[in-house]
């Protein structure tokens, strides 16, 4: 058992989810993070919104959703404005696409613009079929992205959706809160 401390001021975190079948258990991890006092901001991509429905996490979060980097109420871009606000960019689930245009520079939707406008520190969950996960393709991106500083959370070993086992699937949300709350420094490791 951790213990788990009140944060003094509201910790703010834009967590990032991407297109993998693992999208629903970021829904679990919004709302362990949400009821531990952390203010949850959601991006999604589009391929995210094809498995998961954006309303899910506004309830959740109790925030606005990130859907669209062209959808802009306010002079300053909402994934801008968030980059400067959240203390930690979480990205979970992170498929290998996000992981590759992470790690070469790729701004074409709200997330990874974020992720470029971001100085803080980053986590990412891998979550992907276990050929992907081992394709040195991806391996050298998420070397590329350790050296940079990137916290890795997972992935597991063991049986994935596409129904293969091996390495790739997404680190439990329950393993994603703590290594989240750790690194906003709300839990004694
Ligand atoms: C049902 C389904 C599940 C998928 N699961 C994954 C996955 O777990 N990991 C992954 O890297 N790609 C997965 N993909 C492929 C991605 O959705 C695809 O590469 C997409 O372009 C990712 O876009 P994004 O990174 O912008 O979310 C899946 C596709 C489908 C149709």
């Amino acid at each position: 058992m951790k213990a788990t401390s009140s944060p003094s001021k509201t910790s703010v975190i834009a967590l990032g989810v991407t297109g993998s079948i693992a999208a629903y258990k970021a829904a679990d991890l919004t709302s362990r993070l949400v009821k531990a006092g952390v203010e949850v901001h959601v991006i999604m991509t589009a391929a995210a919104q094809k498995l998961v429905c954006p309303h899910t996490f506004l309830t959740l979060s109790r925030q606005p959703v990130i859907t669209d980097l062209w959808n802009v109420p306010d002079w300053r871009p909402g994934h801008v404005e968030l980059a400067h606000q959240a203390q930690l960019l979480v990205i979970a689930p992170a498929t290998a696409n996000c992981l590759a245009k992470m790690a070469h520079g790729i701004a074409d939707d709200a997330l990874s613009t974020c992720y470029l406008a971001h100085r803080g520190p980053v986590m990412v969950a891998p979550a992907m079929n276990p050929n992907m996960w081992m394709h040195p393709a991806v391996q050298e991106n998420c070397d590329i992205l350790r050296k940079r500083g990137v916290l890795f959370v997972g992935p597991e070993t063991g049986h994935v959706a596409c129904g293969q086992d091996g390495a790739g699937r997404m680190a439990a949300p329950e393993d994603i809160y703590h290594a989240v709350l750790q690194a906003l420094e709300m839990e004694r490791a």
